[in-house]
């Protein structure tokens, strides 16, 4: 048993309370490798940000747990050789599937883990994230929770269409299960690929998609049941067109790729949502520069000649994302 005190890693619980009240969110940025560990730790201290390190099932499966484990370890002192005193560096689980997921994890030092029963008839989703609660609380470790089904594939866990969560649900929800914040469906998905043509309207002057507002009413209805209470959005990449179209560019095909507007973002951190899920623009910030780089320079092959770039690039987005939408610099 790692306790994740002992990599020196603190749990979601102070940092929400704090960015509910002061109306921002907190970086929840995805990594499956050192460049974007690195990228997110860098752009953390320059902002002056709490930031939270997720990681899938698929990243542990990628990378291997115990490596991610060292990782996040390393992240934190990375952070302090930076110059950052004090980080605030949460080790999440993203879209835990099952209680042995989020065990395995909190046993071998995560702060904060995702029971995801999203998919589950609403008993079974309360009986099982009831369990993780349970077991996580014993170690001060944090849970989030979901009630509603994003559209898109969740990791493992996939849905054809998106069901928004029902306000009326959350205060059974919270009451019974003791979750620490709640992740809802309000619009947002994940991948690259939000909306389809069909659900968007096309910019005249552009001709680029412009994607339906997200359910704010919805938001608002579940803020006025559950007060204060913590709120997760899952599948909050905007997919930045000129990432889009220098992957395009250089070779690639995202033809109608689509994400949520930063305007809709920057005004959901404002509200009781103080979390805000970010892995897809990682995705493209990192491609896009990796093809630039290599049609540029076809000669080379070193790996740090094409990932420092894309490293960069991931830093310059992680950067924009924490003082222009979530608000979170100068939080620590
Ligand atoms: O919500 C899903 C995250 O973007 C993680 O994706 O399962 O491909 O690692 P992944
Ligand atoms: P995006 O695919 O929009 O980046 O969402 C990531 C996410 O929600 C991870 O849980
Ligand atoms: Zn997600």
């Amino acid at each position: 048993m790692t306790s994740y005190k002992e990599l020196g890693l603190v749990n979601t619980k102070k940092m929400f309370a704090k960015a509910v009240k002061g109306g921002y969110a907190i970086p929840a940025f995805n990594f499956n490798t050192m460049e974007q560990m690195q990228a997110i730790v860098q752009a953390a201290v320059e902002t002056k940000s709490p930031v939270i390190m997720q990681v899938s099932k698929g990243a542990r499966k990628y990378a291997n747990p115990t490596i991610l484990r060292y990782m996040a370890q390393g992240a934190v002192e990375y952070a302090k050789e930076l110059g950052c005193k004090k980080p605030q560096i949460v080790l999440h689980l993203d879209h835990g599937d099952s209680f042995e997921t989020c065990k395995s994890c909190i046993d071998s030092g995560f702060s904060s883990v995702m029971i995801d029963g999203s998919h589950l008839p609403f008993a079974e989703n309360i009986k099982l994230t009831k369990k993780v609660v349970a077991y996580a609380h014993k170690h001060d470790v944090t849970v989030e929770a979901e009630l509603g089904v994003l559209a898109g594939v969740e990791d493992e866990v996939s849905a054809a269409e998106s069901h928004y969560t029902k306000p009326e649900e959350v205060i059974e929800f919270a009451t019974k299960t003791g979750c620490d914040s709640l992740a809802i469906s309000i619009g947002t998905s994940h991948g690259a690929y939000k909306f389809t043509r069909e659900q968007c309207t096309v910019d005249k002057k552009t001709g680029k998609l412009v994607p339906p507002p997200l359910a704010f009413d919805i938001l608002r209805a579940i803020e006025k049941k559950l007060p204060g209470f913590p709120i997760v959005l899952h599948g909050s990449s905007s997919v930045p067109q000129d990432e889009v179209d220098t992957i395009n560019k250089f070779g690639g095909k995202l033809p109608d790729a689509v994400g949520i507007p930063e305007a809709q973002l920057r005004k959901a951190a404002k509200s009781a949502v103080c979390k805000i899920n970010i892995d897809s623009d990682s995705r493209l910030a990192m491609t896009a520069a990796i093809r630039k780089q290599f049609a540029e320079n076809p000669g080379h092959f070193d790996p740090r000649q094409y990932l420092t770039p894309a490293r960069d690039n991931m830093k310059k987005m992680y950067v924009h994302k924490i003082l222009k939408v979530l608000g979170s610099n100068d939080k620590l």
